[in-house]
């Protein structure tokens, strides 16, 4: 068409009918088959994750550049991603949806500089990214442009990472390169039975190890929310998913500079609560579960719980005091007694390491009764992971309150946000046992002479006991601890929402800088 020939509102016309173009993407059978998979379309997804007609689409009229095996001829308004900004609870937001109804969402080259647009932007605006991700890979038919686009969009994750929260949901296949720009980012939420994640597919692997193994079982929500904890949230449904994407911003501040928005709390501040009173067990042998501890003094009960399927044996999520966000990271006694280990050393060090960045005070609850001894642990290398965990808490510089409730044992009582790590309020529950490690434990180290010297098991069982008793008198409570001045008091448990909410407040205008350095050299 020759536009120069054109009235003004022909011009009109044919920029309507070009958006409708780009709007239609790889055709109404292509889409038809996307939703026939119980999936939305890129824009759907979009448009049910921002507040409504808040989108502003850009580069809708890219086309791919590639002239190889016939491709001029197949061109496509868009080339298969859906990029632009918008707004959340009115924040704004960046964000990119792959369109697998063109090319099956895979990455071009300009595909790439779109992506990287709008990851420019948010970084230059200061506001966060979501990437949705629905994408068979690199674009065959480009070659190494695409495996540049890849390492472009790498690099801006890497240099964003710590400055702007970054989200991706896998709400499709997932393969090769596409998956390790997700894995660079803050979160991963995927969808239960229409997304995967993997290196190698099924395929590869039959071919190079001969392993037979189905997509789901290889890189399915579950195995990557149970196992690998590769994904933090997996979703029963793209428009869950989708839900919760909006509802984990609402947590995060818009940038490394800001701090998260704080919403009015109507529950009282200085809730009493008399359960607490009665949940720790007179036995020490006996769990509860801490969830239940959480829920009971967090704003209006409502705990956003991150990696809820990984390492089950410490709990990390967001919720509210006050109002304010805060990272809470509690040992779980109802799951392995709460011990710490390699998965949940990691898990926890990694959220830890997500709330300073972003200036999320963190609320530490502990019940350990150390580190997993073993070989397998030792040979997984619990020390290194261990490490990562002490590590993120001696380099956090955000307001830590710590608050003991019953174990605190060994190396694992260092870690927890100890007070030694730089705890601005560590306090303790009077069921509270701070010690390096438990009574039986300890008495068949100090006693092991005496021991053997007793030959009458009952004179034996019976020595135990007693010793058990004097260790457990000195050792198995907080006062040993709040005399030396390491814990700043002993509450009681029904006043703990209170106490935390006026340690938070107290360190509200908390500046603590850690010694100029290139970076960290994190125990990895
Ligand atoms: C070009 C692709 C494509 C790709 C899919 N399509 N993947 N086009 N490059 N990588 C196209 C198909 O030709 C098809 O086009 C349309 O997308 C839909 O694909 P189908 O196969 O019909 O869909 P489905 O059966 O749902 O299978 C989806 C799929 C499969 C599982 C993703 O397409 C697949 O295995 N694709 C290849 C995945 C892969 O190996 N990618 C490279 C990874 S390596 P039509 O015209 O028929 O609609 C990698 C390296 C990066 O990414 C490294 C960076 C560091």
């Amino acid at each position: 068409m020759d536009t120069l020939q054109l009235t003004n509102q022909e011009r009109i016309n044919e920029l309507i009918k070009m958006r409708e173009l780009s709007k239609l993407a790889g055709g109404e059978k292509r889409i038809a088959a996307q939703h026939a998979k119980g999936k939305m379309t890129a824009r759907e997804r979009i448009e049910m994750l921002l507040d409504d007609g808040s989108f502003e689409e850009m580069d809708m009229f890219v086309t791919h550049r590639n002239t190889d095996f016939g491709m001029e001829n197949e061109k496509y308004y868009g080339d298969g991603v859906v990029t632009g900004y918008g707004t959340i609870d009115g924040r704004m937001i960046f964000v990119y949806s792959q369109d697998f109804t063109v090319f099956g969402g895979s990455l071009s080259e300009t595909m790439s500089l779109k992506i990287c647009k709008i990851m420019d932007m948010a970084m230059k605006m200061g506001a966060p990214v979501v990437g949705i991700n629905d994408s068979g890979g690199a674009r065959i038919q480009e070659g190494v442009k695409s495996l540049a686009g890849y390492s472009e969009i790498f690099e801006r994750n890497i240099l964003a990472s710590g400055v702007i929260p970054q989200l991706s949901a896998i709400f499709g296949p997932c393969a090769g390169g596409a998956v390790y720009s997700p894995a660079l980012t803050d979160f991963v939420l995927m969808s239960e039975h229409t997304s995967y994640m993997f290196v190698t597919g099924p395929k590869v692997i039959k071919a190079v190890t001969g392993e037979e193994i189905s997509t789901e079982d290889l890189g399915g929500a579950d195995v990557h929310a149970r196992k690998s904890g590769v994904t933090h949230f997996k979703a029963e449904s793209e428009e869950e998913g989708i839900m919760l994407i909006r509802k984990l911003l609402s947590y995060m501040p818009q940038n490394n500079l800001e701090e998260a928005p704080v919403y009015k709390c109507s529950d009282p501040i200085d809730r009493k609560e008399d359960i607490l009173n009665h949940i720790v067990p007179d036995s020490p042998n006996i769990p509860y579960d801490m969830k239940e501890v959480i829920h009971t003094i967090v704003d209006q009960g409502e705990f956003l719980e991150v990696h809820r399927h990984y390492a089950r044996n410490i709990i990390v999520g967001f919720a509210r005091f006050n109002g304010v966000s805060t990272g809470i990271v509690a040992n779980q006694p109802n799951y392995l007694a709460g011990v710490l280990d390699c998965d949940s050393s990691r898990k926890a060090a990694r959220f830890v390491r997500f709330c300073d960045a972003f200036n999320i005070p963190l609320l530490t609850l502990v019940d350990v009764p150390g580190f997993l001894p073993g070989s397998g642990q030792e040979y997984a290398g619990i020390i290194i992971h261990g490490a990562k965990l002490m590590f993120a808490y001696g380099e956090a510089t955000v307001p830590k309150v710590t608050v003991t409730l019953r174990k605190s044992y060994g190396g694992a009582h260092d870690v927890m946000s100890s007070k030694q790590l730089r705890g601005d309020f560590n306090y303790a529950w009077p069921s509270a046992e701070i010690a390096v490690m438990g009574a039986s434990g300890a008495i068949e180290v100090l006693e092991s002479r005496k021991l053997a010297e007793i030959t009458d098991p009952d004179e034996k069982i019976k020595y135990m006991k007693e010793k058990e008793v004097e260790y457990k008198e000195k050792f198995a409570n907080p006062f040993q601890a709040a005399a030396l001045g390491y814990i700043d008091d002993v509450i009681e448990p029904r006043n703990t929402r209170f106490r935390v909410i006026r340690a938070f407040e107290a360190c509200q205008n908390k500046k603590v800088v850690n010694p100029p350095r290139k970076h960290c050299n994190i125990p990895l």
